[in-house]
């Protein structure tokens, strides 16, 4: 296993960073580097953290992850009700903002144009979790947002051990520029065709103003390759992912949608995901779009 504080090919230990190196990190991240903090590069109070270790430990009454939407100041999948839900909406609120703050002044060129996205708190110990196999966090993927599609911008994630003394364990495989060229030489990745009926019926149904989302081909593609990735056993077998150990305390920040990962164990994180537009990438040749377009001729973020 490879504990994160150790740079290897997989991950970069930041310890010390200047605004003028912020576009050398999103060149890295781009690629599909792992950036690893070894402490908390922004301020989150202990009183925020033990709140929240101690309604996660209650899985009756926190039992599953926890999202919270900063747009509308919003906290989900969380049972609790009154002063103690109003806290647990104030602690992902400051979060949020604290993240925010650090990646907008940690990676200047995505400044202005990253949209900010759902950020989540997961309670459960991932390891032996009973989910279905395309739920499963402990098979190697790439993310992909069912509702939320992302028309190929790109998923940046924040991820914070908050367990008092547990790692976080990830495997982790090649980035995506290297593996998917090579996986779709070797084996037959073809989504379903698009469907011209169901894709009337969502635009009829935006129309009317519901919330219907508009997945591009791109957004079609990501979340069969997500499924499909976690079926193949081959691919999970992968003799070139690797573990990486995120010890308490830690904090990391990694595109989810470009290198294949799973979380194999782990209790108490929390995480924020920012989309970030194509036209801010600094090496927008190896966004998972591009790749994608120039593995399969097709056109995908329509
Ligand atoms: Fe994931």
């Amino acid at each position: 296993m490879t504990d994160a504080k150790d740079s290897d090919s997989a991950v970069i230990e930041v310890t010390a960073y200047a605004p003028e190196q912020g576009r050398w990190y999103c060149d890295h991240l781009e690629r599909g580097k792992i950036l690893f903090f070894r402490g908390m590069p922004f301020e989150l109070p202990d009183s925020a953290i033990k709140f929240l270790l101690g309604h996660g430990q209650s899985a009756s009454t926190l039992h599953k992850n926890i999202s919270y939407r900063p747009a509308n100041d919003v906290v989900k999948g969380s049972d609790l009700k009154g002063a103690d839900r109003d806290h647990l909406q104030a602690v992902m609120k400051t979060f949020s903002r604290e993240v925010t703050a650090f990646i907008t002044q940690f990676l200047p060129p995505y400044g202005g144009k990253m949209k900010l996205d759902y950020a989540s708190f997961r309670p459960e110990q991932e390891a032996g979790r009973k989910l279905s196999l395309h739920k499963r966090n402990d098979l190697l993927h790439v993310d992909a947002f069912p509702t939320r599609p992302t028309k190929g911008a790109r998923i940046l994630r924040v991820f914070l051990n908050i367990h008092p003394s547990m790692s976080r364990i990830w495997k982790v495989g090649p980035p995506f520029h290297e593996f998917f060229p090579r996986l779709a030489r070797k084996q037959k990745i073809n989504p379903p065709a698009r469907q011209p009926v169901i894709a009337a019926v969502s635009a009829f149904a935006r129309q009317l103003g519901l919330p219907m989302a508009a997945r591009s081909r791109y957004d079609e593609f990501m979340l069969y390759l997500h499924n499909w990735l976690k079926e193949n056993t081959e691919f999970q077998k992968d003799p070139a992912s690797r573990q990486i150990e995120f010890p308490s305390g830690s904090c990391w920040m990694v595109y989810t949608d470009g290198i294949p990962h799973a979380v194999l164990s782990g209790q108490f994180a929390l995480e924020q995901t920012f989309i970030v537009p194509t036209n801010a990438l600094v090496s927008p040749e190896v966004a998972p779009v591009r790749v994608l377009e120039e593995t399969t001729g097709l056109r995908m973020a329509s």
